[in-house]
């Protein structure tokens, strides 16, 4: 069996086949650096960058995956959340493939892929969680935690009430100057700083649910002030304020993980999304699980970021499932698990 995954909900272009079990035979992604200058992704420019990039791309995986396309079983396709242009051209194609080649069409909600990413398999004996577990779920446009109870089978514990914990990276990382997308950079300075040296505002939401917008203020009042008293104050703290700011953003996620641990009594934690390629988000989590004797399933770099891989392995258990989509079925902007 082989499902052709194909993903293009924002600014990445990509396409993976996976064979049986959930092994990856290739992930190819095509990443749009026309957004840089703008200082974040144009949505119109970023349509017109995928209808370039599909055909080489799907071409590419399939030929990297050493399969002919009459050999797919079938195609999976990111149906959103997204942007809605990026993610039309993403679906249109799935659907004109699924056609030509008559073979099911699965549609896959990418937040459904960023959890399952953890069943895609570099080798067949690879290590995957149990269920259920609970997923850390963090990107520029999510900060959810997620109890797995099966593929199929996902609740939304808590999620944030306002920016995501990436907008809190992208956004503090603009304030102090640093370019589009901030988190990388802020996660690279970070490792050069003290982080005891500065203290921002952290949220008291009940439940599990988190808030980063009274972070970010905090972040811009503190800066604002000191840059009124000394003009380089950016400059000559660059890492520290880096390093503070991603110690805070830690302490907030691994505070609202702690008590959904102690709520669900789970005993596997995974993280996903783009903010689960920080480095310090990577090793509070993997501390966190190891001071309570806990499995857990740190993604891959190349798997946190958008790809393919994880919509063909969503496809793959909804293909299992012959759980497929109607060709009248249309992208979606907003969805949640
Ligand atoms: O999942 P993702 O690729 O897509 C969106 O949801 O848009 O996540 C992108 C987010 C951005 O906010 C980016 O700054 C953040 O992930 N990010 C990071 C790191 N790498 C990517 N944030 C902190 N540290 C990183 N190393």
């Amino acid at each position: 069996m082989y499902i052709l995954g194909i993903e293009s909900s924002c600014d990445d272009t990509s396409a993976a086949v996976i064979a049986d079990g959930g092994l990856l035979l290739s992930n190819v992604i095509a990443s749009q650096k026309v957004h840089e200058e703008f200082g974040g992704v144009v949505p119109e420019l970023a349509s017109r960058a995928h209808q370039q990039n599909i055909v080489p791309v799907v071409d590419t995986a399939l030929r990297r995956a050493g399969i002919d396309k009459h050999q797919l079983s079938a195609i999976a396709f990111t149906r959103g959340p997204g942007l809605l242009g990026s993610l039309l051209v993403g679906t249109s194609f799935a659907k004109g493939l699924s056609l030509g080649l008559r073979i099911p069409l699965v549609d896959v909600n990418h937040l459904h892929g960023h959890v399952l990413s953890h069943f895609v398999k570099r080798m067949p004996d690879d290590r995957v969680p149990e269920f259920p577990f609970l997923c850390l779920l963090i990107s520029g446009g999510n900060s959810q935690l997620i109890l797995v109870r099966n593929y199929n089978d996902m609740e939304v514990l808590g999620a944030t009430i306002d920016d995501a914990a990436g907008e809190a990276f992208d956004k503090c990382a603009k304030v102090m100057g640093l370019p589009y997308p901030g988190g990388p950079h802020i996660d690279r300075l970070a490792a050069e700083g003290n982080p005891k040296a500065f203290r921002f505002a952290k949220p008291h939401i009940p439940g599990l649910n988190y808030s980063f917008s009274g972070l970010k203020t905090s972040f811009l009042y503190t800066l604002r002030d000191a840059v009124k008293q000394d003009p380089d104050f950016v400059t000559k703290n660059q890492a520290d304020l880096a390093a503070s700011l991603q110690a805070t953003i830690i302490e907030i996620l691994l505070d609202k993980l702690r008590k959904a641990v102690q709520q669900t009594g789970v005993r596997t934690v995974a993280i996903g999304g783009g903010v689960s390629a920080n480095s310090g988000v990577r090793r509070a989590v993997a501390d966190f699980c190891t001071e309570r004797n806990l499995e857990a399933f740190i993604p891959e770099r190349a798997f946190t970021t958008d790809n393919a891989a994880m919509i063909a392995m969503a496809g793959y258990f909804k293909y299992l499932d012959s759980d497929f989509c109607r060709y009248d079925q249309v992208p979606f902007a907003r969805v949640t698990v």
